[in-house]
């Protein structure tokens, strides 16, 4: 029998229930969606008449939720009475790692899952499909299962609900999240019980074309998520420790990612080097593997990937040495701008970003940074350095000289370069980019340093310019 989905309920309004039910509910009309989530602040935003306040900044975001809110689409902050009417329930709720207790630092901390498999058992009615979005450790499920299957046999409503489990891992990626869910490489759905399998198969059937929806069973589902990361963020830490080599011997990570990145078994994408990967879900995810095969006994596969996150961390702190050695091995005191505060491109996210580490590292060493982002806002970024903004720093006084180690915003990063010692690029907005560096290096103290962490920069005017470049990956320059 074909169960037909109306009514879909979604727990976690964040960066992946916002822009994955907006996206269902703008290609099913037919289905009612709703949002909800605990923070009364964030489900506010998503219901702002000014679509520039909403939480996330997505490319595509605004228009669709112009479209479909209030329409098909809803957020609120109604957990129970929602969950009573959906017949498709997702879980797309945080799971950070764990900070205390048995496998802290490693392992995922499930609270929030286990929360929602509650709330489900307790207000679910009649036959609901419970959906895994949140990435999850293998055997989630099971979890999940245990604690809807077990509070029925207790319940003392007149209908006892009756659940299936599905898993369903989101592969977004921020800042190209709306394509990613209209055009996606595929959709996986883990799962045991046909007719579940089927009505969600459905659901993304409206506009994901059939051949695209790949079927598993539910644990190679769960443990495909936390792979494909995995890969991923290997393939980051590779390109950057070749990089490393690059500055040593004289040879250009660009060119040498071009070079094997023409041999269609290695492929071209995810070859950038950077200043490290950042984002709330790789590091994560990939400690998370750690931790599943230690569990499991599995020592050298749980410290082969332990190495993709040593090679990061190094590399974020290697990016942050090198720049005081190259300012003749003191930053004290010194102006610093530091361009992109993201951990990518086209995102507000600053989750994990290498800029929180090598701001941090920095600051330390007693530079004052000017930080600029396009669209991070400074009360974030002084929750991510635990410090708070310094204004004194931009009036320009015979006391300026004294400060050390202090921070502000640059809402227009375009006159705020006098007398600085350093620009620092560490996200790839397009619009750094195209900077004026005849006009920028005027305003610099000389011999001024310019640092590209994501080669974004046009080398040949910053050298007419006359200015210092330092450039990931580039021994040649
Ligand atoms: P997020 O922190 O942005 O959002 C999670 C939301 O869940 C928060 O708004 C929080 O208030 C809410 N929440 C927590 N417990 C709740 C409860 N009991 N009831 C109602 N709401 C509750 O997280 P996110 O980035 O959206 O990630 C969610 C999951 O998706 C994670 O498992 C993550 O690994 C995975 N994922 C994230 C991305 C990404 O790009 N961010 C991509 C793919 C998968
Ligand atoms: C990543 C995956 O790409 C998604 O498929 C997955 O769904 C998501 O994680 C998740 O599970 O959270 P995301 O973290 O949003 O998406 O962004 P990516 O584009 O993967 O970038 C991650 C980090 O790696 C960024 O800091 C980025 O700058 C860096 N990166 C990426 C590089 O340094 N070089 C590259 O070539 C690619």
């Amino acid at each position: 029998m074909n169960l037909e989905i109306k009514n879909i309920c979604c727990i976690g309004a964040g960066y992946v229930g916002g822009p994955t039910m907006s996206v269902i509910a703008s290609e099913c009309p037919e289905i009612r969606v709703e949002v909800v989530d605990i923070n009364n602040e964030r489900i506010n935003l998503w219901n702002s008449p000014n679509l520039d306040d909403l939480p996330i900044y997505e490319p595509g975001l605004k228009e669709i939720i112009k479209n479909c809110r209030g329409k098909n689409l809803y957020f609120s902050t109604n957990i129970e009475e929602k969950i009573s009417q959906a017949d498709m329930i997702f879980i797309s709720v945080n799971t950070p790692t764990k900070r205390k207790g048995i496998g802290a630092g490693k392992a995922s901390d499930l609270k929030w899952v286990e929360v929602c498999a509650r709330q489900v058992a307790q207000f679910a009615v009649g036959y609901t499909i419970v959906v895994e979005k949140s990435t999850l450790p293998v055997k989630t499920a099971e979890v999940i299962k245990t604690i809807l299957e077990s509070s029925q046999k207790f319940n003392s409503k007149k209908e006892v609900a009756k659940f299936d489990v599905l898993s369903n891992p989101e592969f977004l990626a921020e800042g190209s999240a709306i394509d990613d869910l209209k055009n996606p490489d595929r959709v996986l759905i883990g799962g045991e019980n046909d007719q579940a399998i089927t009505a969600l198969s459905n659901v993304y059937e409206n506009w994901v074309s059939k051949e695209k929806i790949l079927h598993t069973n539910i644990w190679s589902s769960e443990l495909a998520k936390l792979t494909a990361n995995a890969f991923l963020a290997q393939r980051v830490s590779s390109i950057n420790s070749i990089g490393a080599l690059c500055e040593a011997t004289g040879a250009d990570v660009r060119e040498v990612a071009r070079a094997i990145g023409s041999d269609s078994r290695i492929g071209s994408k995810f070859l950038d080097s950077g200043p490290g990967f950042g984002g709330s879900c790789f590091k994560k995810d990939i400690l998370n593997l750690v931790y599943l095969s230690s569990y499991f006994g599995l020592r050298e596969v749980a410290e082969f990937w332990e190495g993709v996150v040593n090679l990061n961390d190094w590399h974020q702190h290697r990016i942050s040495n090198l720049i005081v050695k190259k300012l003749f091995g003191t930053v004290t005191g010194k102006k610093i701008c530091i361009l992109g505060f993201a951990f990518k491109a086209n995102t507000n996210d600053t989750r994990e970003s290498s800029a929180i580490k090598i701001c941090k590292d920095l600051l330390e060493e007693g530079a004052n940074l000017f930080i600029h982002d396009f669209k991070v806002e400074s009360k974030q970024i002084t929750r991510d350095l635990g410090i708070a903004e310094n204004y004194e720093i931009k009036i320009k006084s015979e006391n300026s000289s004294f400060y050390e180690g202090e921070w502000c915003f640059m809402d227009n990063h375009i006159d705020n370069y006098e007398d600085a010692d350093a620009i620092v690029v560490l996200t790839e907005w397009h619009e750094y980019s195209r900077l004026d560096w005849d006009s920028i290096a005027l305003k610099l103290r000389k011999p001024a340093w310019i640092f590209d962490a994501r080669s974004i920069l046009d080398v040949k005017k910053i050298k007419k310019a006359n200015l210092n470049l330092w450039r990931i990956g580039d021994g040649v320059s």
